[in-house]
């Protein structure tokens, strides 16, 4: 039984002796694993880390500068941040289909990721946020084992293209023991105890097209539930949270006139492995404060409703 310090400590101990005076690339979402590698890693080997973080421009409301200032600004990593937004919203116009979007987000990632290390000179080594039951699945996946209903992209992809060494330091841990090791290495907590939010993001809460008209709004929709979630002591009680976008018009009376905007559906549910879960019992008086504040405070939002549909059938993202 191992403390986080004591992992730390080992996992130090392996990645000098691995990488030496060698350096390593890092692509940095945001995310609790790669948050916690770019940490270990900095503590580790310092200025031979570089990160790179690519804004696609479907992030959460903040998020990108977050990113910088707890890393960049806060522990002195080198962090790169690529502003794609322009890119990935390019590359999605017209596009409706949520596979076909998240092979879109997936493979522009990887050319935008891959365009950034070429300008880096003298990379060995790519390091990864792969946790043990990533390990796992994707064995499972070699094997035919898994039965994929959806293109998860945030694993594999990069190294057969990039051809470094993979530097790997929670291979052998649980989200929860990286979360712990998280703590420990003083990420803020909030980053560290954050609901997951999937690689291709608004790019699959906004149904059908993506346009950043919509992204602008479902950004700030989300922005409020979340904020109203902590507010009422209940982002810690769900296991995941979130706003959608529904590309639909619907009525709206404001003053003598009628409006038709668009929807916002909210969305949180509580489960322990993402394989079936309940929506979340939030009470009334929550659900009317956020949809209070998302129809004043929006222009171009109407109505929000409240999905009530558990997981299976409904899944959890809604494409
Ligand atoms: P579903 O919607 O399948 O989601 O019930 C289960 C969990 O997986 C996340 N999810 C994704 N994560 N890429 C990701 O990295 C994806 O394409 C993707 N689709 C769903 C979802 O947010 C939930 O936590």
């Amino acid at each position: 039984n191992w403390t986080p310090a004591q992992i730390i400590e080992d996992q130090i101990n392996r990645v000098r002796e691995q990488v030496g005076d060698r350096h390593v690339l890092l692509g940095l979402s945001g995310g609790v694993d790669s948050s916690v590698v770019a940490a270990l890693l900095h503590k580790a080997i310092g200025d031979q880390l570089t990160c790179v973080f690519v804004d696609n421009g479907l992030l959460r409301k903040d998020e990108g500068d977050q990113v910088m200032e707890t890393f960049a600004s806060h522990m002195g990593v080198r962090v790169i941040r690529v502003d794609a937004e322009d890119q990935f919203l390019g590359k999605l116009q017209g596009v409706a289909d949520p596979e076909e979007k998240r092979k879109i987000i997936g493979n522009t990632f990887i050319d935008v990721f891959d365009a950034e290390a070429a300008k880096i000179e003298g990379v060995d080594f790519l390091a990864q946020g792969t946790i043990y039951p990533d390990v796992i699945e994707s064995a499972a996946a070699k094997t035919g084992k898994a039965h994929v209903i959806k293109s998860h992209h945030n694993v594999g992809g990069l190294p057969e293209t990039m051809k470094l060494q993979l530097v790997e330091p929670l291979r052998e841990l649980f989200k929860d023991e990286v979360r712990k090791l998280g703590v420990e290495l003083g990420l803020p907590y909030d980053m560290v105890y954050r609901h997951p939010f999937p690689g291709p993001g608004l790019g699959v809460r906004i149904l059908g097209e993506v346009k950043k008209e919509y992204a602008d709004i479902l950004r700030e929709a989300d922005a409020i539930f979340i904020e109203e979630l902590h507010n009422a002591d209940w982002y810690h009680k769900t296991s995941q949270a979130f706003a959608v976008f529904l590309p639909v018009k619907s009525v709206g009376v404001v003053g003598d006139g009628r409006r038709y905007e668009w929807v916002i559906a909210l969305r949180a549910v509580e489960t322990i492995d993402f394989m079936t879960a309940r929506w979340a019992h939030l009470p009334y008086e929550l659900l009317e404060k956020v949809s209070n504040r998302i129809i004043n405070e929006l222009s171009g939002v109407s109505r929000v409703t409240y999905d009530v549909s558990s997981k299976p059938p409904a899944t959890i993202e809604w494409e």
